[in-house]
């Protein structure tokens, strides 16, 4: 699981311990300097002009904020965006969804970016021990998860994982909710993300996964926040369990980072 998706204790302990120089462990990529071109972030040079504008109305190009877009966006219906880190080959974990291995790749520039522009999606634990509970939520005021997501707080004694969130949790097995924070969605799914979309925020709702839950909810889906990892994993767990629909998406933004991390923002296709 990305770091923002599912902070464990061990994944914060092990990001603290990266970002103080500690060198690799087993089992994590060695810790060679990257080739100078690898060291800067990367330029896009596509044919698609990145001309979009991020949420707040501002163009995420110049920076400038476009009163029009505010205004649209203040009328629209908040999205629901599927925020994910996956392989390059699209796969969201391993066979069995465990992602663990990609943890390394959270560096101190990628959890910069992450930190100033989506500190929300990181979990309570995670912000408190990286000393960030204060930040205001700047994306999202809600959050989507399966319960096999969940469960991987759960394990760990976390009955809310995303304090500074509504939480909302798709389980048809759970029953009772271990927390009150923390709102089980048992049935029509797609119904109670819909209403969700239809509340008066300013904020939009994260989608944290996994790929059922994802697959349950690909047709409500209006926004792709994705990271890719440099790295091939040949099988895995994919971003999406669900049926062949190929459905468009449009490039809104893209950021490279020194050690081979892409970050894509794609708008839903109307
Ligand atoms: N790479 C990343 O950024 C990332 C992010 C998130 C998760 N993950 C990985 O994804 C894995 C889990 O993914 P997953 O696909 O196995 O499971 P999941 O989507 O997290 O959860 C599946 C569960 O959600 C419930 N559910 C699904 N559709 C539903 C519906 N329509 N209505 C009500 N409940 C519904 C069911 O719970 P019940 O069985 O209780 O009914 C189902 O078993 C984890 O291992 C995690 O590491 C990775």
């Amino acid at each position: 699981m990305a770091v923002t998706a599912a902070l464990t204790p061990l994944m914060v302990t092990s990001l603290l311990l990266a970002m103080a120089g500690r060198g690799p462990s087993p089992g994590e990529r060695p810790g060679r300097d990257p080739p100078a071109r690898m060291r800067n972030p990367v330029t896009y040079l596509g044919p698609v002009p990145i001309t979009a504008c991020d949420h707040y109305g501002r163009s995420t190009t110049t920076g400038v904020v476009h009163s029009e877009c505010r205004l649209r966006e203040e009328t629209a219906l908040r999205k629901l965006t599927y925020f994910i880190a996956c392989s390059i080959d699209g796969f969201i974990g391993d066979p069995e969804g465990d992602a663990s291995y990609m943890y390394p790749f959270v560096d101190e520039e990628l959890l910069g970016h992450l930190t100033s522009e989506y500190p929300e999606t990181i979990p309570t634990h995670g912000r408190r021990q990286l000393g960030i509970d204060d930040l205001p939520n700047k994306r999202f005021d809600t959050i989507v998860q399966g319960r096999a997501s969940y469960d991987l707080a759960l394990k760990e004694g976390i009955t809310s994982p995303y304090a500074h969130l509504r939480e909302y949790v798709a389980s048809r097995t759970l029953g009772e909710s271990p927390d009150p924070n923390v709102e089980i969605v048992a049935d029509d799914l797609a119904g109670r993300v819909r209403a969700l979309k239809a509340e008066d925020s300013a904020y939009d709702i994260y989608l944290c996964g996994g790929a059922q839950i994802a697959g349950a909810l690909a047709d409500e889906i209006d926004e792709l926040v994705i990271k890719t990892y440099p790295v091939v994993q040949r099988s895995g767990m994919p971003m999406f369990a669900s049926a062949f629909s190929p459905t468009e998406f449009t490039l809104e933004s893209l950021r490279g980072f020194g050690n081979g991390v892409v970050v894509r923002t794609y708008g839903r296709k109307h």
